[in-house]
Formats: C-alpha cells, structure tokens, sequence
C-alpha cells in the first residue's frame, strides 16, 4: 500500500506542527508497511517570498498530482498590505478550489483530560461530539461580482447557491451522520435570505433518502447560541461556507482550543488535510504550538484517503493518552501549568502510536 502525499507546511508554526504530524505518520507507516513518499512545497508567505505567488504553479502541480495534500497554515501579518489575491490567504482559497473538495469536515470534540480548558461548564461539554460539515467552494467566499463601487464608497459580495452545491454537500453529511448518531442539523438564515430558503428545501428533499437519519433546521444564530449552550445536542452540522468558518471556531470552544481541532476536504479531486488553526506568528518557532489539530489530521487522512480506520482510532487514541498523562502544549496549559513543548508531545503520541500497533499487530498479525 502507497500513499503519494504532498505537504506544504506554510507559514508561521505551520512547519512545527506539519513536522510532528509527518513523524507520527512515519509511525504508523513504520508499523503497518505503509510506504509513503512525500514531497514538500511553499504555499502562503513562504511561497510569495521564494516565488512572489501564493500558490506557485509547481506547487499546485505536484498537489494535483497527489493522492493527499496536507497542509500546515498560511497567513503573515508582513503581507496584510498586499492585494487580496497576492495575500498567502489566496494561495489556500486558490488551492483549495483546484482540487475541487467542497466538503470541509471539522470536527469538534471534548477532550475528558483537558475539559478544564473549555471555557464552557465541564458538565455542559463533556460527551460532546460535532461534526461541522462546511461547504468550502461556494457562498460568499467566492459569489460574482464582488468588489468596490466605482467612486469607492461602498463594497459588495454575492451570496449565491445552486440546487447541485447544496445537495452534493448535504449527502455528505447524511453520509457522515451514518457513521454517527443518526442526527443532521442544517444550519441556515431562511428567515431572511433567498438563499436559506433553496438550501432549507434541498436538504430536506435529500433528507427524504436517509430516512434511517433525523434531520433538523435551525436559524444561524439561535444554533450559534446552542452550540454553546448546549453542544451535546448536536451531531453533524451542516452549513455554507460562511457561516460554517465562523462556526466552526465556535465549536472549537468545546475542545478548549483551536489547536486540537483538524480538518478534511473532501468530494474533490484530491483531498486536502489542514488544522482549522492559523499560522500563529505569535507564537512561530518557539516549539510552544500545538500539534494535535495537524496530527488528528493524520487521522483523517487514515481514515478518508487509505480506509485504514483502526490506524486513525490508534492515533486518536494516542493522543487522548497522552493528554491523559498531564502533558499540555501552551494553548491547554494552566497558569503554573508546565509547558509541554510542541516536538515532546509529538513524540509522545507517536510513541503511543508505535505501541497501540505493535500490541495489536503482535496478536492479530498482518
Ligand atoms: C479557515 C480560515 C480560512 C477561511 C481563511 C484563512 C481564508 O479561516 O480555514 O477557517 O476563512 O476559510
Ligand atoms: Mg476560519
């Protein structure tokens, strides 16, 4: 088995975290005879100080060409003057409609070692399992025309959905519901907006072919107020690209911290990996960052890319032990806490990692 991976660490602590994720993938692949060959590229800042474009043409080649792109994190705060489309934001909006995926899946749960962290009750969170279905390709991100007036006194953006983007999207979250709890909250705005009121219609009408699974409406924000109120009550949620970025940080306060959370797309051409944390710059280079969201991605790589759904739970797993051991990277750590540094807990969970297979392919075998 062969997985062709191009990674592109990016900007800020990008190349940290991507580093701690590559070895435990090594790890796994060390275990279970995965042989993977890795090529690695500049996208974001990095990209436009060696090549002055955020997303270089060799780089989206290779990513084409791929079999998974995971990448680290864009964003420079040298480069917040520069044009939109010369910002490294554009080079991850640019890539991400190359390879086609429109379904991001982000999900968000409670860690029981770090539910201190949260900022909501331990007893509220805890349990809590959601999975943000957001639509990555469409909406307001990307609607024509947008622009500025011609006297630049005002500024527009188009919100725009077709029937064929709602429902390839909405499949997939009854799909992933499947594998769940059954449940699909559709979240939208069709209170007010044209477009909430085709995206309301086109979920139920594919709702109707998953009967085996609940489906809700809920307006945007009275679910913003319930996730985190009461995440328990809910499973997948599914919803545009907009309101599923703001949401999805919403949801990150479950987990307690941007940094545990990763993310997949997917239904496109090449599936791309990345944490849903930025780049950081604050904190870049110091070995304090937190590797787990890019190491769960990992996971999600296992798990959507190579069916190899033990290995992912094995990672999983692993890091849960290792937050379990006391073991917090500066974003989960206390006042007074110690720091665990970012490359410690790497190795840690791919050590754990190592282990959990090794028992397992020691008894079962190949
Ligand atoms: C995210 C980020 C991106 C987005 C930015 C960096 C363009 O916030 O992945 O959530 O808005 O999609
Ligand atoms: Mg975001």
């Amino acid at each position: 088995m062969k997985l062709r991976l191009v990674t592109l660490a990016g900007d800020g602590i990008g190349p940290e975290v991507t580093r701690q994720a590559m070895r435990v993938l090594h790890a796994v692949a060390a275990v279970t005879g995965l042989k993977v060959d890795v090529t690695e590229h500049p996208v974001g800042a990095a990209a436009i100080r060696s090549t002055g474009v955020p997303l270089p043409e060799n780089t989206l080649t290779a990513c084409l060409a791929a079999d998974a792109v995971f990448l680290g994190a864009v964003g420079d705060p040298a480069f917040d003057q520069n044009p939109l489309p010369l910002r490294p934001e554009a080079g991850l909006l640019q890539l991400r409609t190359a390879l086609g995926g429109f379904a991001n899946l982000r999900p968000a749960v409670a860690f029981e070692p770090v539910l201190d962290v949260s900022p909501l009750r331990a007893d509220r969170v805890r349990g809590a399992d959601v999975l943000v279905v957001r639509e990555l390709l469409g909406g307001l991100y990307f609607g024509e025309p947008r622009g500025r007036d011609a006297d630049g006194q005002g500024a527009f953006n188009t919100l725009r959905y077709s029937v064929a983007e709602v429902e390839r999207l909405a499949h997939i979250a009854f799909q992933q519901a499947r594998l769940r709890r059954r449940l699909v909250t559709s979240v939208d705005k069709a209170n007010v907006l044209e477009v909430s009121r085709l995206w309301r219609e086109t979920v139920t009408r594919v709702g109707l072919e998953y009967p085996d699974v609940t489906l809700k409406h809920m307006y945007v924000d009275s679910f913003a107020m319930r996730l985190a109120t009461a995440p328990t009550e809910f499973d997948v949620v599914v919803t545009d690209n907009l309101f599923g970025d703001i949401l999805s940080d919403e949801a990150a306060v479950i987990s307690g911290s941007l940094g545990l959370l990763p993310s997949a797309t997917i239904g496109g051409k090449v599936a791309l990996y990345e944490p849903v944390h930025g780049s950081a710059p604050d904190i870049a280079g110091k070995d304090i960052a937190n590797p787990i969201g890019a190491i769960g991605c990992i996971a999600l790589l296992l798990r959507h890319t190579k069916h190899m759904p033990r290995e992912a739970d094995a990672i999983d797993a692993a890091t849960r032990e290792v937050l379990a051991q006391g073991m917090r990277p500066a974003d989960l750590a206390r006042p007074g806490d110690p720091v665990t540094s970012t490359s410690d807990i790497g190795h840690a969970i791919e050590r754990a990692v190592t282990d959990a297979l090794e028992r397992h392919w020691s008894y079962h075998g190949v």
